[in-house]
């Protein structure tokens, strides 16, 4: 029995009921709280009286004998003086199946008014750091049921990806299309920080009763406390790595990375912690990697959690510091181009600068040139367009751009697709195929 198991399976004991020091509150500035006269440690939890019952703040830095805390819900009623009591560590989560179907907030709590979490003290899970040499190598294709992925940006079981793409260029339209498409056994959606009214219309139209019932929703959206969008994140991530453990092909999507690490940022800013890049503070790097490793393959005998990260690039600035950082880290990205939107292609993907760094590793050899030859002739189309475009190419002065225009229609067609339509990773390979015999 693995460390995991025996940690899944142990009777939990019962927390030692140590008689707490209360402190008070002595100060509120901005988002954060500052307390004295209570001892507790980083991570933990207080309760705060207020004046009409209390709430609960996480302890996120101190200063001598100073404690920063900092909310996850909204912060009325709190008084000067007020009592800060701690009460240990994070609460017990209930991870298990009944998760699926469910809409939760960053911190665990169901807001789909479907009734309390189920709590079932056997199935305790704590999220453990894996040993990099434990995992298992990506291997297989991951099906995500677009053909433009698909077919040239393969994406492989375990695979860590990036959808980089600056605002309304059709991200979350793309991650919906994924979640009906994938042949994934469970989804993880994170909707960190976006629009609350998009929580509703992902859940009902773009999920739909089918999707659903094989989907965890975690919702924080942007009116949400720093915390909870914080939290949001990490809850989603340790829900997939509970259902990888099990076995489970986990798909991950995350909408966005970004709002993350901007709600770090406000968090570290608020405490105190000096701007480095961009406003961003160093803690900022610092988490964005912690968080991403935690997808991937698990060992052999556990699933995989196949992540998707949305990344906004500002004013569509690829060199946005978030976007860098989350380039180096991840195993791949794929461009969102807002000149492909305009002009109504969608999914609007750029396939000359989307790439896969696991592509050679899930795709036979026939599959990788011809993938390569689609992206070399829809290359030589777009360096050559302002030529052709003016009429100033003039046709038989070279056969590859000859080919190229009289391809460039039926490439067009092959890597756009409608919204609601799932084509299954066999039909793409084939259609790649057919197109390249064309070319
Ligand atoms: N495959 C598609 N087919 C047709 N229209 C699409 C498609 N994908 C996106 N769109 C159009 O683009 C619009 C914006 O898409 P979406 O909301 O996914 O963008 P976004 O990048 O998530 O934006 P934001 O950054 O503001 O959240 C949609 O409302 C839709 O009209
Ligand atoms: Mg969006």
């Amino acid at each position: 029995m693995s460390v995991l198991d025996s940690l899944m399976n142990c009777a939990i004991p019962e927390a030692p009921s140590a008689p707490q020091v209360s402190g008070k509150l002595v100060r509120v500035v901005g988002l954060t709280l500052e307390a004295v006269g209570c001892r507790a440690a980083v991570g933990s939890l207080c309760r705060i009286e207020t004046i009409d019952g209390s709430l609960e703040a996480e302890v996120v830095g101190f200063s001598g004998e100073k404690l920063y805390l900092m909310p996850s819900e909204e912060l009325k009623g709190v008084v000067p003086g007020a009592k800060v009591t701690p009460i240990g560590g994070q609460s017990d989560f209930p991870y298990g199946p009944h998760l699926l179907g469910r809409v939760i907030d960053g911190i665990g709590n169901p807001i789909d008014g479907k009734g309390p979490l189920i709590k079932d003290r056997k199935q305790r899970f704590v999220p453990v750091r894996m040993n990099p040499l434990a995992r298992k190598p990506i291997s297989e294709p991951m099906d995500v049921g677009v053909r433009a992925i698909n077919a040239v940006i393969t994406v492989g079981k375990g695979q860590r990806m990036g959808l980089f793409a600056g605002s309304g260029v059709g991200k979350s339209v793309l991650l919906g299309m994924m979640t009906r498409g994938s042949t994934a056994d469970v989804t993880v959606v994170g909707l960190i920080g976006e629009r609350g009214r998009e929580v509703r219309e992902f859940i009902e139209d773009i999920l739909g009763p089918e999707g659903r019932a094989r989907s965890v929703v975690v919702a924080a959206p942007a009116d949400a406390s720093p915390l909870m969008r914080l939290k949001g994140c990490e809850t989603s991530l340790a829900i997939a790595e509970y259902f990888r453990d099990q076995g489970k092909n986990v798909l991950l999507l995350m909408d966005s990375l970004t709002r993350y690490a901007q709600a770090q940022r406000e968090i570290a800013l608020a405490i105190g912690e000096p701007p480095a890049t961009k406003g961003y503070p160093p803690s900022v790097f610092a988490r964005l990697p912690a968080l991403v490793e935690r997808a991937g393959n698990g060992s052999e005998n556990q699933g995989s959690i196949t992540a998707f990260f949305t990344v906004l690039t500002e004013g569509d600035d690829l060199q946005d510091p978030i976007a860098d950082s989350a380039r180096a880290i991840l195993d791949g990205h794929i461009v969102l181009s807002r000149a492909l939107a305009d002009s109504g292609h969608y999914p609007a993907i750029d396939v000359e600068k989307s790439i896969s760094r696991v592509m050679p590793m899930v795709t036979t050899e026939q599959h990788q040139l011809e993938a390569r030859a689609i992206k070399q002739c829809y290359s030589l189309y777009e360096q050559n367009r302002d030529l052709i475009a003016l009429g100033a190419y003039q046709a038989g002065a070279d056969p590859r751009i000859d080919k190229a225009i009289k391809l460039k229609p039926l490439i067009d067609a092959f890597l756009q697709q409608k919204m609601k339509e799932v084509l299954p990773y066999e039909r793409c390979c084939q259609e790649l195929d057919a197109l390249c015999k064309a070319l």
